[in-house]
């Protein structure tokens, strides 16, 4: 990414946990120079200290951007102290859960350019999916500045509007935790059937990563891949008559949990 007038004009980072962190490692291994960070975080980690951004010091007049990595219940705490900054020039990039766009129109002023993005914890190795929408003061060049720094921990997509982002909170944003599920599910499965726990976790983790990579690398699609290895009266087609029975079976039981999740994310966002 150029970052020649972040480095003009500096970016602030609104929050350094866990997310912050990452897009933070992300952006000082792509070159930015840490001189135009300014994180604000209250308890900064030894990490963060030695990495040479400015820390907790006073703000650009106009940064370029600023990346709001707060907990949205830390919102009304945080987000005061960057009012001065709203109603133009800097573009503020929210990956805040449930924190809609016209919340921070009502904190930060109308015009002030906003993108609402929804990473996902993998971001954390790099291998994250972060889905972003603007509102109406978000131009293209914001859109792809907050897509360029983003992609630091991993592939961005673009929403139609934010109206898609409850579905995509149910799909990419908790999904990892479903995968995680499975993963204990079916190491707790194998053990069942006679393995070794650490084995069964071993294969499982392996088997669940090596899945993931193939359908992202193959130029088949899942249907595909599945097709490949189920012979006819096979073990795994023994599996897959369990698993994909249209009523009890992974159809019903994710179009049920996905549509948990999105609605959680409406309830909340309300
Ligand atoms: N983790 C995910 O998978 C994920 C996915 C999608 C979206 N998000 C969103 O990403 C945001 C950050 O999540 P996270 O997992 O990185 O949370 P986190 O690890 O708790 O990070 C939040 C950071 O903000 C700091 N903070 C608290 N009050 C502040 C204030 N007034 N000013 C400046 N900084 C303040 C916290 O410091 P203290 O800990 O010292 O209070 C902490 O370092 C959340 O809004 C979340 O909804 C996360």
């Amino acid at each position: 990414m150029d970052f020649s007038e972040i480095e003009r004009r500096g970016l602030v980072l609104l929050g350094c946990g866990k997310m912050g962190s990452a897009l933070l490692a992300g952006w000082l291994k792509g070159d930015l120079a840490p001189g135009a960070v300014h994180v604000r975080d209250p308890h900064p980690s030894d990490w963060l200290k030695a990495t040479g951004v400015n820390l907790n010091a006073p703000l650009p007049a106009s940064p370029a951007l600023v990346l709001v990595a707060v907990k949205p219940q830390m919102m009304a705490e945080a987000l005061p102290s960057m009012t001065d900054l709203g109603g133009g020039a800097t573009l503020f990039v929210s990956i805040a859960a449930g924190t809609k766009i016209s919340r921070f129109e009502e904190m930060l002023g109308a015009a002030t350019p906003i993108v609402r993005a929804m990473p996902n914890t993998p971001a954390a190795v790099g291998r994250g999916i972060t889905a972003i929408c603007g509102n109406d003061h978000a131009t293209q060049a914001h859109l792809d500045m907050a897509e360029g720094l983003l992609l630091a921990v991993g592939q961005v997509v673009r929403l139609e509007g934010e109206f898609q982002i409850d579905a995509v909170t149910a799909v990419s944003g908790s999904g990892p935790a479903y995968v995680f599920h499975l993963i204990e599910t079916l190491a707790a499965a194998g053990t069942a059937e006679g393995l070794p726990p650490d084995m069964a976790m071993q294969l499982t983790k392996a088997t669940v990563a090596g899945a993931g990579a193939l359908a992202e690398d193959s130029d088949d699609s899942p249907t595909q891949l599945r097709i490949n290895v189920t012979s006819p009266a096979g073990t795994t087609a023994a599996a897959l008559e369990v698993l994909m029975d249209e009523k009890n079976g992974f159809p019903a039981l994710l179009r049920r949990a996905v549509h948990a999740a999105a609605e959680r994310g409406r309830e909340l966002g309300k």
